[in-house]
């Protein structure tokens, strides 16, 4: 499975590519907004951290708003994926990028049959948003289990990117159900190595093995 970062901070995307971890970059207007930066400059920014595909979404809400911004977005740079807003406009305009080579990915997934829809168009990527889910009372990962076996069934190219997500779980759960990708908070990222338990292990290793005279 693939880890994305889902940031628009360039010091935590260079961060976890100096780890070694990084595959991808998602983004969105609240992060991209967070940044208080030309967008396009931060775009710019970004891409150039690593050769892996940067998700970037148009604000626009009509088709030709999305196609006008999406081939204005990927020309920033060959590795960004326009990232389009699930709606009727949108899937129209996955249909035609798609069809001209242009990446896509369609966002703001919360059922499986808008991801049908999303395979249907040629989307590249789709991204369920399982943390809004599970803030609504439901259970968001149950919309990976669904998506990713409809998807097997019918063959669907289309690769699922789990996004929204707030925890280990989410990775973990999004993995054994077989998601292409997760995009992770960079704080949930460095989550993913803590547990209590390692944090005992390691302090009686020490204490043991000082005990023992020995020298680190
Ligand atoms: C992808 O970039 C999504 O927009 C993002 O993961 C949403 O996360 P949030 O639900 O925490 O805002």
């Amino acid at each position: 499975m693939k880890l994305f970062i889902d940031s628009a901070d360039v010091d935590e995307i260079r961060t976890v590519f100096s780890w070694g971890l990084l595959d991808g970059v998602t983004t969105n207007p609240t992060l991209i907004a967070k940044q208080n930066k030309n967008p396009e400059e931060l775009l710019k920014q970004i891409s150039k951290v690593a050769d892996l595909p940067v998700l970037a979404e148009p604000v626009s809400t009509d088709y030709e708003g999305i196609i006008k911004e999406s081939n204005k977005l990927t020309r920033i740079s060959k590795n960004i994926v326009a990232k389009i807003a699930m709606t009727m406009e949108g899937v129209r305009a996955v249909s035609t990028l798609s069809k001209k080579g242009i990446k896509t990915a369609l966002t703001l997934i919360f059922s499986p049959a808008q991801a049908i829809l999303a395979a249907k168009a040629g989307a590249d990527w789709i991204c369920p948003f399982v943390g809004r889910l599970d803030d609504a009372g439901e259970r968001g990962l149950d919309l990976v289990k669904n998506i990713v076996q409809i998807y097997k069934i019918h063959n669907y190219k289309t690769k699922v990117l789990v996004v929204s997500v707030r925890n280990s779980d989410h990775i973990s759960f999004s993995a054994l159900y077989g998601a292409d990708a997760v995009s992770v908070p960079f704080k949930v990222i460095q989550q993913m190595s803590q547990h209590s338990l390692t944090d005992a292990g390691i302090k009686k290793f020490l204490e043991d093995w000082s005990k023992s005279g020995e020298t680190k």
